[in-house]
């Protein structure tokens, strides 16, 4: 064949169909495929190529006897071909992937494009190191556990949509240049030009636009939509990320829950998940006292227990000083573990310690009797054994310190243990309720809003907001699935004196007040129903859902946990010019340019 012709077929070939979908049915059948050169190997006078495609893969065999062995030789991992030939039953199947029982004789192959050698190949993405899958973030996406992630994001969303949208839910879109909301991180700030010295804050959340949106009388709203948050990331954190954000005038928390809950259902179905509704409801004050958290990983068999007053009978003089000094002596007894080795114990010992606390206190039943890191008699034990009615085969501990330090290390504990005794595909969602609606910040010397200023006192607190705001709970709930925080929200203030008074309570002047959020409360004066909603993470939704351990895996281009766009370089410096049109002069100006 001429290189004329060779472009000409080229040029005229089509896909039949994806690779993937080929089995048995097509054999015989010729067939013209596109993808990617996962693997090329030799193999006597054969060569072998896996093509990839989105979908999966498809075994090429080039023959002897074909045409042009000089192009196969060009041929290089991660080339994309064309490939047109005949569907053959393989002699060797393999029974890993869908294909595997055929293969594709090679009669003409198109390079559409060459590649240089790649830094990693997407197969062994595991293998290399996050900064460099981030910089070629293009290849690492081409791996095919990173495809599927992204099919099952793409498929969820719709029908996120889809069951919103049947349900009366409009997707209306808010600003991104706006001003700042606060959500209790800092914002991102993009400055303007046309007013210098003025700045834009790219939206933490759409609350006050969603809010506005029920004034404005459309009753139910959703938006599948991005946030920003400038805060200390971690695996479930980044600082844009994505929220099925929801909204909804004349309901009840109860409406929204089952609501919220079905959402969580169509989610869950689009990987064949069928989730049982009607989820736990827990208050906060319940959440803290056994699970030393507002967002307790059910999973775990075990919950934190008060052994203040049981362990009076072991005369300890560390114990009896912690409770002296209002303290309190919270234990977890782990089932079945009286065989944990000293070096375990020491390292549990470790852990808490590393944590700020004075450590944990172990009793336990071994060859020699009841034994404890306390000198505490055998036969007090166990009593004490009896009284709680532990089983000899299980290991307690026991942490003793202020109410909440006690219960935040046992807590920690309990997750840091609990690992090991979950069954890790189980899925336990709850919604957390009741949170109080303030809490001190000692650092500003005032109350913080727990969720966030718009947040609806619990009717019946009402009378407390003067006399002991600390005391009185909100309505709000967050939704935990596992251990994580997938959503939150709560009823809203829909009258302007309350959420006046709520500014104030957060020590905000009435000018302040009025400065930030003038434009709400005027809204609030002009027929605001009531109203309520929450919003999801769908990055966390998505995480869970395809059992990755960080949203990183489900972002298609994520930032770095130091807030980097390692593939593009960004943040970047920018030049002096467009600068001085914002107004904007660095201080270290000569430095920040050149780095
Ligand atoms: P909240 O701040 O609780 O509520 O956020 C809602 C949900 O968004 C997810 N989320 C994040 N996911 C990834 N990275 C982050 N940095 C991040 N921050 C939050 C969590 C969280 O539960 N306006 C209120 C909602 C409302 O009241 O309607 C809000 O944004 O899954």
């Amino acid at each position: 064949m001429t290189e004329t012709q060779h472009k000409n077929q080229c040029e005229t070939l089509k896909r039949t169909l994806y690779c993937v979908k080929i089995n048995e049915e097509y054999v015989n059948r010729t067939v013209s495929v596109y993808g990617w050169v996962n693997k090329k190997r030799e193999l006597g006078g054969l060569t072998f190529i896996d093509l990839r495609d989105r979908d999966g893969l498809l075994q090429i065999v080039v023959n002897e006897g074909f045409p042009d062995l000089q192009l196969i030789k060009r041929i290089g991992s991660e080339n994309v071909l064309a490939v047109t030939g005949k569907i053959v039953l393989r002699s060797n199947p393999n029974p890993e992937i869908y294909t595997g029982k055929v293969e594709l004789i090679a009669e003409h192959i198109c390079i559409l494009s060459s590649s240089e050698t790649p830094p990693f190949l997407p197969e062994s993405n595991t293998d290399v190191s996050e900064e460099l899958r981030f910089k070629y973030r293009y290849l690492d996406l081409r791996n095919q556990r990173m495809q599927k992630n992204f099919k099952i994001r793409s498929h969820s969303a719709l029908n996120v949509r889809n069951y919103l949208h049947n349900l009366g839910f409009l997707d209306i879109e808010t600003p991104m240049l706006s001003k700042a909301t606060p959500e209790g991180a800092r914002d991102y700030l993009v400055p303007s030009r046309i007013y210098n010295g003025r700045m834009f804050a790219l939206p933490q959340s759409p609350q006050l636009f969603k809010q506005m949106l029920m004034v404005s009388g459309f009753e139910r709203y959703y938006q599948i939509v991005k946030c920003f948050r400038d805060e200390d990331l971690r695996a479930d954190r980044q600082p844009e990320f994505t929220q099925i954000d929801i909204e909804m005038s004349f309901a009840e928390p109860e409406e929204l829950f089952e609501i919220t809950e079905g959402l969580i259902k169509e989610i869950f179905s689009t990987i064949g998940r069928d989730i049982k509704t009607g989820f736990r409801i827990m208050d906060y004050d319940e959440a803290m006292n056994k699970y030393g958290s507002d967002k307790p990983d059910l999973r775990i068999p075990f919950e934190i227990r008060d052994f203040s007053s049981s362990v009076k009978a072991f005369n300890s003089n560390i114990l009896n000083s912690i409770l002296e000094n209002k303290g309190t002596i919270r234990g977890l007894v782990l089932p079945k573990s009286s065989d944990y080795s000293r070096k375990v114990l020491d390292n549990i010992n470790k852990y808490v310690q590393d944590l700020g606390g004075k450590g944990a206190i172990w009793i336990k039943y071994g060859e020699e009797g009841f034994k404890s890191s306390l000198k505490i008699e055998p036969i007090v034990i166990e009593t004490f054994y009896k009284e709680n009615n532990i089983d000899k085969n299980d290991i307690v501990f026991l942490i003793g310190d202020v109410v909440e330090k006690a219960l935040f290390l046992a807590g920690k504990l309990r997750e840091h243990l609990g690992v090991s005794f979950m069954d890790k595909d189980r899925l336990e969602f709850l919604w957390v309720v009741d949170f109080p609606l303030f809490f001190y910040n000692p650092d500003e010397k005032r109350l913080d809003s727990n969720h966030h200023p718009f947040t609806c006192p619990r009717f019946e607190d009402l009378d407390k907001l003067d006399s002991s705001p600390l005391e009185v709970k909100s309505s709000a709930y967050d939704i935990v699935l596992n251990g994580i925080e997938i959503g939150g929200g709560s009823r809203r203030i829909n009258d302007i004196k309350m959420q006046q008074k709520i500014f104030k309570l957060l020590n905000f002047t009435p000018e302040e007040a009025e400065e930030k959020f003038g434009f709400f409360l005027n809204a609030l004066k002009y027929g605001a129903p009531p109203h309520l909603g929450i919003a999801l993470g769908l990055d966390r939704i998505i995480m869970l859902l395809t059992g990755e351990s960080s949203i990183r895996e489900v972002i298609a281009f994520p930032k770095t946990t130091s807030s980097l766009c390692l593939l593009t370089g960004s943040p970047s410096a920018v030049p002096a010019r467009q600068l001085h049109e914002l107004g904007i002069r660095l201080e270290n100006e000569g430095k920040k340019a050149h780095e």
